[in-house]
């Protein structure tokens, strides 16, 4: 199987759902929620691409030869790549039901591991989405970052212990679902976090703790106050507000403001290996990348999920010969323009 065979298969079984396009941009699937799109206009989605399409990278091959070292250390475990799959939940809601949530979560917890990084995994209001996580993540040597929904305090404790259970290496939380439309549908209630709610899930918890959903150096400061590892710069994919920049347009004063205090992920719009390179370069630790890991499990399972990410480390790691960036730490600001 190739790559290419995996989109071919994904645009057939995704047919009416998502029409993985030559670049997964949000512009056909404006408003889709439920599905696959960004909220409303959809602009919040389109953004991430306007936005890392205006970045251009410095070319410098005038240097020794080398094999670029595209590893990164997180949670106290070294990986192949720094970009990783960031959590999809909600199988039916959003994919017609056409892979079941264990079936994906399998896929994208499998193929990543094969190719030497890991998945996150998502939350949902049905309680069967995170439960049907939890045996995988055992399974797979707690390699993977469960995500849990921003419930009320008592019962995020609960999910702690669970996935704590399961032998999670860390936990995250997207805390930006407190206002999402499909649970808003369902009925189940979420809620925004303070700093003294996050100090105490970190304190709860015998692993690292990520926050995912933030967008400002005044919360990133917030979560940092509250002792967390880390945080994702993301608005959902553009899914949960439609005025949201482009993530990646934020990373340079996040970084400013919280220093080394916190490590820094970022999503929204990554689509090849050249953007990762431009979100380190803007001062990311490592990257999540959404739905086009969902296309690779819909079209090729986790042999999809794994082709995807060796062809986007092996994007990276040319990237990185091209500027001159032996390994992850030689990448900064000034590999980079903005136009
Ligand atoms: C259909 C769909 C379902 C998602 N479900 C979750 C989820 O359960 N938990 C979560 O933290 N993020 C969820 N996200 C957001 C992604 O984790 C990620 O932030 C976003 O997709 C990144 O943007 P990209 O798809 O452009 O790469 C979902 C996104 C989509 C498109």
């Amino acid at each position: 199987m190739t790559y290419s065979d995996v989109l071919t298969a994904a645009r057939e079984a995704l047919s009416g759902v998502c029409a993985v396009c030559p670049v997964c941009d949000g512009k056909a699937c404006r408003g889709q929620i439920p599905g696959v799109g960004g909220k409303g206009s959809g602009r919040a989605f389109t953004v991430c691409r306007e936005f890392l399409d205006r970045v251009t990278l410095n070319m410098d091959v005038i240097h020794p030869h080398f094999e670029a070292d595209t590893s990164v250390e997180l949670f106290g475990r070294k990986f192949a790549y720094p970009f990783f799959a960031a959590p999809i939940g909600g199988m039916k809601l959003n994919y017609g039901g056409l892979l079941s949530e264990s079936d994906y979560v399998q896929a994208v917890v499998d193929g990543t591991r094969a190719a030497g990084t890991f998945a996150w995994t998502g939350d949902g209001p049905d309680e069967s989405i995170f439960q049907t996580t939890l045996p995988l993540i055992e399974a797979a040597g707690g390699a993977a970052v469960p995500t849990i929904k921003p419930w009320a305090q008592e019962k995020c404790l609960e999910r702690i212990r669970e996935l704590e259970d399961a032998g999670a290496m860390a936990f995250a939380m997207d805390v930006d679902s407190a206002a999402l439309i499909n649970l808003k549908l369902m009925g189940k209630p979420v809620f925004t976090k303070s700093t003294e709610e996050l100090r105490e899930l970190v304190e709860a918890a015998k692993v690292p703790f990520v926050v995912k959903g933030v967008m400002t150096p005044a919360a990133a400061l917030r979560c940092a106050e509250a002792g967390c590892y880390g945080i994702v710069v993301s608005s959902h994919g553009g899914r949960v507000m439609e005025d949201a920049p482009a993530p990646a347009s934020r990373l340079r004063e996040i970084r400013k403001a919280v220093g080394a205090s916190l490590k820094i992920f970022v999503d929204g719009g990554v689509r090849s290996g050249a953007d990762v390179f431009k979100c380190l370069a803007l001062g990311a630790d490592a990257v999540l990348v959404g739905r086009p890991y969902a296309i690779a499990a819909f079209g090729g399972g986790a042999e999809g999920v794994q082709l995807l990410t060796e062809k986007l480390g092996a994007e990276l790691a040319e990237t990185m010969l091209m500027t001159g960036c032996r390994s992850l730490e030689e990448i900064s600001e000034s590999c980079l323009e903005i136009g």
